[in-house]
């Protein structure tokens, strides 16, 4: 197992299954092109074999697939259902949730127990004008059939001063309804919006997200995991939500992720782009591959930030955060 002088180590891998996606979100493109694939994506054996490797040599137990959009990956089902043959405690997925619907039968049969939907407002206009693309009430009634599948959701939600400050009171009163889980993440200084007046304008922070709020509850703070990005909050009787405060409480002392972009390269902070190649460990002898990958590993944890979150020009849009 390797480990920083913070006793940091990698913990959660998240796979970014496809740079692409069928949004085009204004804080992710600035141009309202969407992300295509990578020109080199890995197979899904080539997806599968990378995580065993990583089970084994850095100690993953959890997994969280990402995009792009993942669930528009042409291996998503071959991708999910091999999951289920590797030994991971838990295995989730984030998505924009406009083919949720389609794949639910899939994801019912996977190892995946936990939704993050990515939901930015509930007003239609509004949610054209962000995400450029995609459909409100798809996405609505892709979240009501996944909670009646039984599955976990969390909504992701990021707060834009210009775009969607009024939506944080409509969309908690949606999820507390639901007992569904709201998170607010902070807006990340990253790809074009590293430091660009757009970030400036848009940006909000945990203190007025939680003015807002405070106008409609009463809620205080909630423990959360040792490892959690989240801030939590309860409010009593009703349920929780979370800000993911990436500049006003960084987490980066606690962070246990590693990333594997679509392309295959190993990431080990969000905040540099500096990456290890994993893709030529894949067709190497086993023991050969276990220990490059260990080196390699080393080398990714030191890119890790010490304490606080600065932002990065490149790596977001196509990691899936
Ligand atoms: N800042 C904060 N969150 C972002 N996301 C994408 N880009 C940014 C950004 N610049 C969010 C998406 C999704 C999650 C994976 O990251 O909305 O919910």
């Amino acid at each position: 197992m390797i480990v920083d002088a913070r006793g940091r180590r990698f913990r959660n891998l998240r796979v970014s299954l496809t740079a692409a996606c069928n949004y085009a979100c204004t804080y992710c493109v600035p141009n309202g092109r969407k992300l295509m694939a990578a020109r080199n994506e890995l197979t899904v054996e080539g997806f599968l074999q990378a995580v065993k490797l990583l089970i084994d040599v850095a100690g993953i137990d959890k997994l969280r697939i990402t995009g792009g959009e993942p669930l528009i990956a042409p291996g998503f089902d071959d991708f999910v259902r091999g999951l289920g043959r590797l030994a991971l405690e838990d295995v989730a997925v984030t998505t924009n949730g406009q083919f949720l619907g389609k794949k639910l039968e899939v994801l019912q049969h996977s190892p995946i127990s936990r939704i993050n939907l990515s939901l930015d407002t509930l007003n239609p206009l509004a949610f054209r004008r962000l995400a450029r693309s995609g459909d409100l009430e798809t996405v609505l009634s892709g979240l009501d059939a996944a909670l009646d599948r039984g599955f976990k959701v969390k909504v992701n939600m990021v707060p834009l001063r210009t775009g969607n400050l009024d939506q944080v009171l409509p969309l908690l009163d949606h999820c507390l309804a639901r007992n569904v889980e709201l998170r607010m993440i902070e807006l990340m200084n990253m790809g074009h919006l590293k430091s660009s007046p757009e970030f400036h304008r848009d940006y909000v922070g945990m203190d007025e997200l939680l003015e807002v709020i405070a106008k409609q509850y009463e809620f205080e703070r909630a423990d959360a995991p040792y490892d959690s990005t989240a801030v939590r909050f309860a409010i009593e009787g009703k349920g929780h939500f979370g800000i993911i405060a990436n500049h006003s409480e960084p987490f980066c002392a606690s962070c246990t992720r590693l990333r594997l972009s679509s392309d295959g390269h190993l990431y080990g902070c969000l905040s540099s782009a500096k990456y290890q190649p994993m893709r030529d460990l894949l067709s190497l002898p086993i023991e050969i591959a276990r220990e490059k990958l260990q080196d390699r590993l080393a080398l990714a944890l030191q890119n890790k930030q010490p304490v606080a979150f600065s932002g990065e020009t490149t790596v977001m849009k196509f990691i899936g955060g």
